[in-house]
Order: C-alpha cells, then structure tokens, then sequence
C-alpha cells in the first residue's frame, strides 16, 4: 500500500494539464457494449478504475484496449457472457453501469452489487426503478442483480429519490432506453457534464436523445447504434483541486485545458472566499494564494450546485478562513471521513448530523493521516502542501483510482510529495 510523504510550505507556479473526466469516461466506456462496431474514445485518464472496468468489459466480450497514443478502443467480439463478477465490481461502483446496455443489446443481464461504500449508503434502488420501468424483470440472487427482459419499451419516468437526482441511474436508464421500443422521457434526469457528454456521445452512435443538459431527457428507441468516436470532456473535479491548491499554495498556477462553464458553482463561491480564478479562457485560467481567505457558508447539491466531490477539498480552505463556516452535505450526509484527519492536523472542525462547522484557525501543522476515500485523499493532499512540516498520508490507492499522475502534476509545480511504497497488496472500498 503506497503512502505520500508531503513536504508543506512550498508555494507553486507553472502550468498544470488537465485530464479527462474520470466519471465521464466510465459511462462512455460501458455504453460501447450496446454497438457492434469499433468505438474510440480519447482523452481517457490513465487510472486504476479505467484498468478496471476495460477488465470488466474483457469477461464481457468487449475487446477494450488502450491504443499507444492514449486512445482506447473496443470492440464487441462475443456476446455470451453476460456476468460482471464480485471480484472487479467490488472495487469500483461505477461497473454498475454496464446493467444498462447489457440488459438493452443482450435481453441480460447478472451484475453483481457493488457492496458497502466509505462515503455512506450508496443504494441503487434508481436504476432498478428505471429499469423495471422500461420493461425490465430484476431479480435478486446471492449478492448479484439479474435482470432479463424480453424486449424494453419507452415510457414516461420520474427519476429521483430522497438525495435528487442520480448520475449513473440516469446513465444506466439512458443507455437502456436508447435501443428501447418507442419514447421514453426521464423527467428529474441528473444533468451532471458527464451525463451530457455520455448523451453526446450515444448521440453520435446514432441514438435519437432530445433534452441533453436538462433535467428532462426524451429519447427515441433505435433499432441498432454504429460505432464512433469521442473525446470526454476534462475533469471539473480535478480541475477544482489544482483550484484549491492554487488558492492555498499557488504563486501563480495556469490551469489548462479545462471547463469553466461546468465549475460555476464552484467558482462563485470560491469567489466570496476571496479567490480570484482569472479567466484567460473558457479552457484555461489562472489562480493565486490568497493570504486571508473569508469563511462560507455551503451545500452540496446535484449540479449546476456545488459538487460532494469539491466538498473535502474546500473544507481544508475553510480550515484557514477567517471566521466560522458552515458546510451541508446534501449528497452524502456522512461523507466527512476527512474532518477527523483535518483535526488530527490542528483544524476546527465539529460535525453535525450531515453539516461540519469549521473555526478556521491560523495553520495546519503536518501530521501522519489516513485518506479514506478519493476526494478525502485529495483534500489531505491539499492539507499537507499547505501545512507547516511533513504530513504522511497513508492509503492513497485510493488517489489512484482517481487523479491522473496527481503527485508528479504537483511535483512539477515545485510541491514535494514523495511516494512511498509499502508492497502490501490493498483492495478498495468506493
Ligand atoms: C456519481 O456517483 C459519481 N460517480 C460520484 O463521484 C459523485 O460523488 C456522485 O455521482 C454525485 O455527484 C461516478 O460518476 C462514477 P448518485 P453516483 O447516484 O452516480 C442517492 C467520485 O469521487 N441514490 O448521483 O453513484 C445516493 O445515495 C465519486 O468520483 C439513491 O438514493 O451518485 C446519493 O445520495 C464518488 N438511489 C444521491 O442519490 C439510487 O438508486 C446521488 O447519487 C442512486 C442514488
């Protein structure tokens, strides 16, 4: 198991490149099964979930492979396995995407359960709802879900739950209700950039997608999708951590090839913060440390809100604020696994019920920590470079599965994070 040795006080400056967006390419990815011809997409992240689910699609008779420019390219060669296994689905819950377009393309599907999740009860009642709507019979059956089905039929759905919208329920209902008979329309659709660029994506294989972007979707079932290529849109979320690295440690950090129009939330309210992202482009801004950063007041909701997965990241902002913050979390409640270790490093944090309340306070000071989840792993990142002295960051598997080369994107900004490896085999938990 690999740990970080983080060096704080450092100040960075350069250029940082953007990836492309993790959650985006995994959808994508697992919608090419519903085509029999080649598919390419490219700006795919080199990432452990990635590995995993072209794995998952390898059992399922989809040639997926990474090409030497970057491109991944799949191919459908068999389709007679339809059973995605407990060993790979247990370790990424985006493998549940792949329910959708085995149920549409092959009348079957056994995806096993993806299992418990560090960031709270992550039910997947949604997309079987959807699914079971369309036309779908689901079944339960020693940890795995088995539906079958002898034709899916577009209807009318609603498609929200206690928490809002969901992002691969509405992925997983959108990639089966594409080669579904007649209409279907998704009303409270999650239209998160990744479900947009998924509809685009199915789009450009021929689906018939009307409402892409909005919370109502309207789809015309096809008879059959062609192959095709896509470039997935960068990572909003990686793109708002060198955000808040730069605002914490940044001399000046130019951020290229990234999305403004999909951080607006973010980026106002980093703004009543005090932080200045400068807009050189739509693609590319610039942002500086901010000495005195303002408390805020903040709650995750499903976009255009504030993103759950900005969450941890922002709260070591407010760790230094100058006032008392409150920050609501309204995707996960219990998503503050990260607010024991902040304190373990001379942060103010008291945790209620689903909100934390933050006393900022003059410094972090380095200190060995556990990262619990990707975004938790992110945020003591963050914690460490900002920190005075050295902090060591235990498990960051959990960073792999989600920021493309993160310690050598910051290295090369002047931080100094070392990793370490422990050669003790780790499996994951999200
Ligand atoms: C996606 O998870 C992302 N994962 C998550 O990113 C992200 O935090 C989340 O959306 C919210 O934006 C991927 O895209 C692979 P949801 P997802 O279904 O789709 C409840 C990261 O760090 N819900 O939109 O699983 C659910 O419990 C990860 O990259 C139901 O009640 O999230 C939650 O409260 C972590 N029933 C809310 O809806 C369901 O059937 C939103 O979840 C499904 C969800």
């Amino acid at each position: 198991m690999d740990k970080f040795i983080v060096k704080g006080g450092n100040l960075l400056q350069g250029t940082v490149n953007i990836s492309g967006s993790k959650n985006a390419a995994l959808p994508i990815i697992a919608s090419t099964i519903l085509s029999d011809e080649k598919c390419v997409i490219k700006g795919v992240p080199l990432l452990r979930d990635v590995e995993t689910l072209m794995q998952i699609l390898g059992g399922l008779g989809v040639k997926a492979e990474r090409q030497p420019n970057g491109d991944i390219e799949t191919q459908v060669i068999s389709e007679k396995n339809s059973v995605a296994g407990y060993d790979l689905v247990k370790t990424m819950r985006a493998s549940v995407c792949v329910l959708g377009p085995l149920i549409a393309k092959r009348k079957y599907a056994k995806v096993s359960l993806p299992g418990g999740c560090v960031i709270g009860v992550r039910p997947i009642d949604l997309h079987e709802k959807g699914l079971r709507l369309l036309g779908a019979d689901i079944d339960y059956q020693h940890g795995y879900l088995i539906a079958r089905t002898k034709g899916l039929k577009g209807c009318n759905m609603y498609l929200g739950g206690t928490f809002g919208s969901t992002v691969t329920g509405t992925a997983n209902v959108l990639m089966a209700a594409v080669l579904a008979k007649g209409k279907t329309v998704i009303e409270n659709a999650a239209c998160e950039p990744e479900v947009q660029d998924l509809t685009l994506f199915l789009s450009k294989m021929g689906a018939k997608i009307k409402g892409i972007g909005t919370h109502h979707l309207e789809i015309e079932g096809v008879k059959r999708l062609k192959g095709a290529t896509h470039t997935v849109i960068p990572d909003r979320i990686e793109t708002g951590t060198f955000i808040a690295a730069g605002a914490l440690v940044g001399k000046n950090i130019t951020i290229k090839n990234c999305r403004l129009d999909h951080l607006s939330a973010v980026i106002d309210n980093y703004a009543q913060m005090g932080v200045n992202v400068e807009r050189i482009s739509n693609t590319e801004c610039r942002v500086r440390r901010v000495k005195t950063l303002r408390p805020l007041d903040i709650t995750t909701l499903p976009y255009p809100g504030f993103p759950t997965d900005m969450q941890a990241q922002t709260m070591v902002m407010l760790t230094l604020a100058d006032g008392i913050s409150v920050v609501t979390e309204r995707i996960y409640p219990d998503r503050f696994m990260h607010v024991a270790e902040l304190n373990r490093m001379g942060a103010g944090i008291r945790k209620e019920g689903s909100y934390a309340v933050i006393q900022g306070r003059s410094h972090l000071s380095g200190a060995p920590v556990m990262a619990s989840d990707l975004r938790a792993s992110a945020a003591m990142v963050l914690a460490g470079l900002v920190a005075t002295g050295t902090t060591e960051i235990q498990r960051v598997y959990h960073i792999d599965r989600g920021y493309e080369k993160i310690e050598a994107k910051l290295n090369a900004l002047g931080a100094d994070i070392q990793r370490v490896s422990d050669k003790v085999q780790s499996i994951t938990d999200e």
